[in-house]
């Protein structure tokens, strides 16, 4: 028999849009749940926090991990989860964020974002539906964020190395893909975040390949304020010496990614993505292998938020060997989603 369980009200009717916008209390709040919710799933118990109550899952790019750890995790909360394909929406149409956030607010209980292809777009479409609608928006990766990864990536780190993880050094690196031109809101989320957790955080990537300037900035502030540290390079070994985490992944040359808002025409866009992998194929040694990792300590994990394209960002030795913590991580995804979806949303007065 499970003993019943309830969550703290600290984040009820709060939006999840970035890291950036919750204080350390209320991210340490959803770690703690998300480390009993996981308990409780492995031992097989209910923990039917949100009965009969409905969240939306808003997609405008693909997804895997990301939809089943929502859709699963409602179902495991005692709710559920509509999928919404927005091409097969009136959003596809024109709809405004507004009107369809007022609308799916109307008849539900949270509203689940991924909007993460264009810079400049994502992150506002989101706000503007939090403006106008009165339950959670929360954000399942946009332009500036992934925020249900970097917590669940934040969750793995701590089930690795504990709860102190002051002075660890983590390597986020670009990668060579040649599948797509990948957000930027991994790397992003993860330097905003890791850095408030005190990590000594190394962020490398090739020439032009940069982040968003206001995300360097508060990867800065985070550090200065949590004692880490904050340093970019240019050179893929030098941010995997000695680290203790790294955290290799591909994302979009920037000035391609920030052309994509003002791009209309199906061609326009096609030709942007082909100069975006043209671009990528230029740096093809920037591989995580096992030569690589033996610069990182012997004790190194290594972490991807998948889908890691194989043989290009990564060897299947090194994706599939004893250092590789990414099948933990995507796992962690269902708990971290369930504990955002738990203490976010509120039951609705009959
Ligand atoms: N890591 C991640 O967000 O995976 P999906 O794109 O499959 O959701």
């Amino acid at each position: 028999m499970s003993q019943s369980y309830s969550v703290p009200d600290i984040l009820k009717g709060l939006d999840y849009i970035e890291t950036r916008d919750l204080t350390l209390e209320q991210l340490d709040l959803l770690l703690e749940v998300t480390d009993e919710l996981k308990k409780r799933f492995h031992r097989g118990e209910q923990t039917l926090l949100l009965p009969h109550q409905t969240a939306y899952l808003l997609f405008f790019d693909k997804s895997t991990r990301t939809r089943n750890a929502f859709e699963a995790g409602m179902t495991q909360l005692g709710g559920h989860a509509h999928f919404l394909d927005v091409a097969h929406s009136q959003i596809s149409h024109g709809e405004t964020a507004a009107d369809t956030g007022r609308i799916l607010a109307a008849m539900g209980h949270g509203i689940c974002v991924r909007h993460d292809l264009i810079p400049g777009a994502g992150n506002r479409y989101m706000r503007e539906m939090a403006e106008a609608s009165n339950v959670p928006i929360i954000n399942m990766q946009c332009d500036v964020d992934h925020p249900t990864q970097t917590l669940a990536d934040l969750f793995t780190l701590r089930e690795r190395f504990g709860t102190n993880l002051q002075g660890l050094k983590i390597a986020v690196s670009w990668a060579y893909a040649p599948s797509y031109a990948k957000p930027l809101s991994v790397p992003q989320g993860l330097i905003t975040l890791m850095t408030r957790y005190g990590m000594n955080v190394t962020l490398a990537h090739p020439s032009g390949y940069d982040l968003m300037p206001d995300t360097l900035e508060s990867a800065k502030q985070g550090a200065a304020a949590s004692g880490g540290s904050f340093e970019m390079v240019h050179d893929m070994d030098a941010a995997f010496e000695n680290a203790d985490v790294v955290y290799p992944k591909s994302w979009g040359v920037y000035d391609l990614m920030v052309e994509r808002l003002n791009l209309s025409s199906a061609e326009a866009q096609t030709e942007n993505e082909r100069q975006c992998l043209e671009r990528n194929a230029q740096y093809r040694d920037w591989i995580c292998d096992e030569r690589r990792m033996s610069l990182a300590k012997p004790s190194a994990v290594y972490m991807h938020c998948l889908p890691a394209d194989r043989g290009a960002e990564v060897t299947d030795a090194v994706i599939d060997g004893p250092q590789s913590i990414v099948f933990q991580e995507a796992e962690n995804r269902l708990h971290t989603a369930k504990a955002i979806m738990a203490c976010t949303m509120r039951e609705r007065p009959f």
